[in-house]
């Protein structure tokens, strides 16, 4: 029982301020932290941390990037096998910007990722087909990811796709590929163009994908929620732990992997309660600076919380 996700893997350059720059202005930072994220990555290793079998396909640069990131992963325990490095090509990097509030801003520059190509996707079928759920993200070419899905579906492999980044020239079609789609408020709008910032608003955006293809349309509104659609099934609206934010980057990425463990090991729970403990483990991590630093291991987990698993 594996999780494939095909995805990408970015060198995360965070610098904690009071306040975020205006445009043309300096401002003094109080500390700056540098680690392993990227969406793919981020989303391998939060369910790894949990305990499931997890493995990814990426690209990184054959810089000093790429080599502490998939060392990384290694020590997270994600297999690596099929993680290559591009000659003459960097390793994506986010420069990231955190506030007080702990809200982010980030420019993403996507390097070797851009070479996730739909041949990279054709040339890991194998792989793909052995696993339980593959997961995909917007941080790759979309002819990768569209691939990747396929391979999948023709496999019988079950597809979660996270379309983050939120992108306006994203094809809606390719969630015909999908069984489980996840996303936040922006990223449900590109999709269905509802304004998704309300709990009943993010209902209507959540049944909407169910027509598009997936039996399972998540939408994560941070402290408003969780809603979770489901074909013949009633929506519900799942609220979420309340904790002081220090950094959010990545939180979405947590819940995203800590449910994919939940749904491939622990079969047995309901939907809604799988997405209830994820979104638990998802605001733990919000309390911590950094990205996949801030995610807790099982065993900080079963300790703040004896009931997640
Ligand atoms: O979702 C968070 C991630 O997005 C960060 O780790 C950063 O790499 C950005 O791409
Ligand atoms: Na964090």
């Amino acid at each position: 029982m594996t999780i494939v996700v095909f995805g990408s893997v970015v060198q995360d350059l965070i610098s904690y301020t009071p306040r975020f720059p205006r445009p043309g202005e300096s401002v003094c930072g109080t500390s700056f932290l540098a680690g392993p994220g990227g969406k793919g990555a981020n989303q391998a290793v939060a369910a790894a941390k949990l305990g499931a079998n997890v493995e990814i396909i990426a690209r990184v640069g054959s810089d000093i990037f790429g080599e502490a990131n998939i060392k990384s992963l290694n020590e997270a325990n994600v297999g690596t096998k099929s993680v290559q490095k591009v000659e003459q090509c960097s390793t994506a990097t986010a420069t990231i910007t955190v506030s007080e509030e702990g809200e982010n801003s980030i420019v993403v520059v996507l390097g070797a990722n851009e070479k996730m190509s739909a041949e990279v996707a054709k040339s890991c079928r194998e792989q793909i087909g052995k696993a339980t759920l593959l997961m995909c993200q917007n941080e790759v070419p979309q002819c990768g990811n569209r691939t990747a899905l396929q391979m999948a579906r023709e496999q019988n492999v079950t597809t979660f796709y996270n379309p983050a980044p939120g992108n306006s020239s994203l094809e809606k079609s390719i969630l015909a590929l999908v069984d489980i789609v996840c996303t936040n408020e922006n990223e449900a709008e590109f999709l269905t163009d509802i304004k998704a910032e309300t709990v009943e608003s993010a209902f209507k955006a959540a049944e909407k994908m169910l027509e598009m293809g997936p039996h399972t349309a998540i939408v994560t509104l941070g402290p408003k929620g969780v809603i979770l659609a489901r074909k013949n099934e009633k929506t519900v609206h799942i609220p979420v732990l309340k904790v002081t934010a220090v950094d959010t980057t990545g939180a979405g990425d947590c819940f995203c992997g800590s449910l994919a463990y939940f749904l491939t090991k622990m079969k047995d729970l309901p939907v809604e309660e799988a997405v209830k403990r994820a979104s638990i483990i998802a605001a733990h991590c919000v309390t911590r600076k950094g990205t996949q630093a801030s995610y807790r291991s099982r065993e900080e987990l079963e300790q703040l919380d004896k009931s997640l698993f």
